[in-house]
């Protein structure tokens, strides 16, 4: 149980090297499943969900190599994952538990074997997060799905077929799952209303480089022909639009300026707009960004969190915590989500003035100073975002349950000393 210390009161400035994205990377693994062949993929994070969905894989019978790589002058590490029989066709709990992203198996393995036993993910911090769309889709597609001791027993003993499927919800998870699952089944299948967030083009580009014929990529009707099977690729994975957005909030609370390098600004148009019309001058290259709040007087925004191009509620946490530093009140609005301000008790303790309506809306109103305080999340991005606060802050601040913060920022202190924060990691025994 690891803790961050941070003494507040110091303006970042510098470069950060943006890591491959984790978002993109936990399906793009799985997809390693639709084939035999070897499936490489480079610009991988270092984090501790890779290293969990790994664990995964390799139970399930997947040689997987590891070097280490770098890009642009920057460490990353590259993974091949190869996987000529599946040894088990069984997610076990204790894997499922401990990442909801584990579901991410049960397309593959369903489209390549016909059979897949998962543990069926429970709620978590931030909202109850069903399945039913994954499975009612898979049905569509002619599984047979049988709910069974906790665990989801899917059969298509004749294999998937094509189907037009039409989502209520444009989930990110569902489009990932039957995207993988449509590109071995038999005849064509169409998604409507598939969610359209980038790293679902980054995981549909590495299908149909390894075969799949998927197009309206990017848009929110994919068609996927089915086909015999897939072959090998080597794959880069995509740039994590969350950390870029994460550390330009980072530059802009502490009126700071930070070069964001391997960043696409062509991922974050609305995140990067809201900040320009609070005040904050941004600069765009096709890879990288210069967030710049030197001497900025800014001003509070409304938000409200959507599916993608929209605001991304991944970006809600740290965006709350900036807008207690802008002039005037904003008003902050969680649409996919029922229980994401989780963060704001423990920035009230830090002496923030917030007021949560309900579980939807959060009215943030700018305060002189935060103070340094012990503080603790229950998600990754609720966890960023006391970090914010405590880079602010007067005095010290220690956040807690840091393994948060492991399964999806690479090297957090050392990128953000990099750029002059005082930040220490605290080691506490096992
Ligand atoms: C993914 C991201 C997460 C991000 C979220 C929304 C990964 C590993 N995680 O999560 O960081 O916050 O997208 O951008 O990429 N829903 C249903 N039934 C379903 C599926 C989803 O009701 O079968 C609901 C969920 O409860 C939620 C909403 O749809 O309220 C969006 O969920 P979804 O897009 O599926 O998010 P995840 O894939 O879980």
């Amino acid at each position: 149980m690891d803790k961050l210390k941070i003494n507040g009161g110091k303006k970042l400035t510098g470069q950060i090297h943006i890591s491959g994205a984790k978002n993109a990377a936990l399906p793009l693994i799985c997809a390693s499943l639709l084939t035999q062949e070897r499936v490489t993929l480079t610009n991988m994070p270092a984090l501790s969900d890779i290293r969990s969905m790994n664990l995964l894989l390799e139970q399930l019978g997947t040689k997987i190599e590891s070097r280490d790589d770098v890009i642009d002058g920057n460490p990353c590490k590259i993974y091949s994952y190869q996987t000529p029989e599946l040894s088990s066709l069984i997610a076990p709990y204790d894997y499922v538990r401990k990442m909801r992203a584990s579901y991410y198996v049960l397309g593959p393995l369903l489209a390549r074997e016909h059979y897949v036993e998962l543990s069926l993910p429970g709620g978590c911090a931030i909202g109850a997060r069903p399945m039913d769309i994954h499975l009612s889709s898979l049905e569509q597609m002619g599984a047979d799905i049988e709910i069974k001791n906790g665990y989801v027993i899917a059969r298509a003993p004749e294999g998937l077929k094509g189907a037009h499927l039409i989502f209520n919800i444009a989930s990110v998870g569902a489009t990932c799952n039957i995207l993988m699952a449509a590109t071995l089944a038999h005849g064509t299948t169409v998604i409507e209303n598939a969610a359209r967030e980038p790293e679902i083009g980054d995981l549909a580009e590495m299908l149909n480089a390894m075969g799949a014929k998927i197009s309206g990529i990017g848009s929110p009707v994919l068609t996927i022909e089915g086909v015999e099977k897939l072959h090998g690729t080597v794959h880069k994975v995509i740039s994590d639009r969350i950390e870029a957005g994460s550390y330009a909030v980072a530059a802009a609370i502490t009126r700071g300026k930070i070069e964001l390098l391997n960043a696409l600004p062509s991922t974050l148009q609305t995140p990067l707009r809201i900040l320009r019309e609070m005040g904050v001058r941004i600069t765009e290259t096709p890879n990288s960004i210069v967030v710049d709040a030197e001497g900025c007087r800014l001003e509070g925004k409304d938000i409200m969190t959507d599916y993608y191009p929209g605001f991304p509620t991944d970006l809600q946490a740290q965006f709350l915590t900036l807008m207690l530093t802008a002039e005037g009140a904003s008003m902050i609005t969680e649409t996919i989500f029922e229980n994401r301000f989780m963060h704001v008790p423990e920035l009230m303790r830090m002496g923030a003035n917030i007021n949560v309506h309900g579980h939807a809306s959060a009215i943030v109103r700018s305060v002189k100073k935060l103070y340094g305080a012990q503080v603790m999340a229950t998600d990754l991005r609720a966890s960023f975002a006391l970090v914010l606060a405590g880079l602010i802050a007067e005095g010290e601040t220690i956040v807690n349950r840091v393994y948060h913060l492991d399964r999806g920022y690479e090297k957090l202190e050392e990128k953000l000393r990099g750029v002059g924060a005082d930040i220490v990691r605290i080691k506490e025994p096992d």
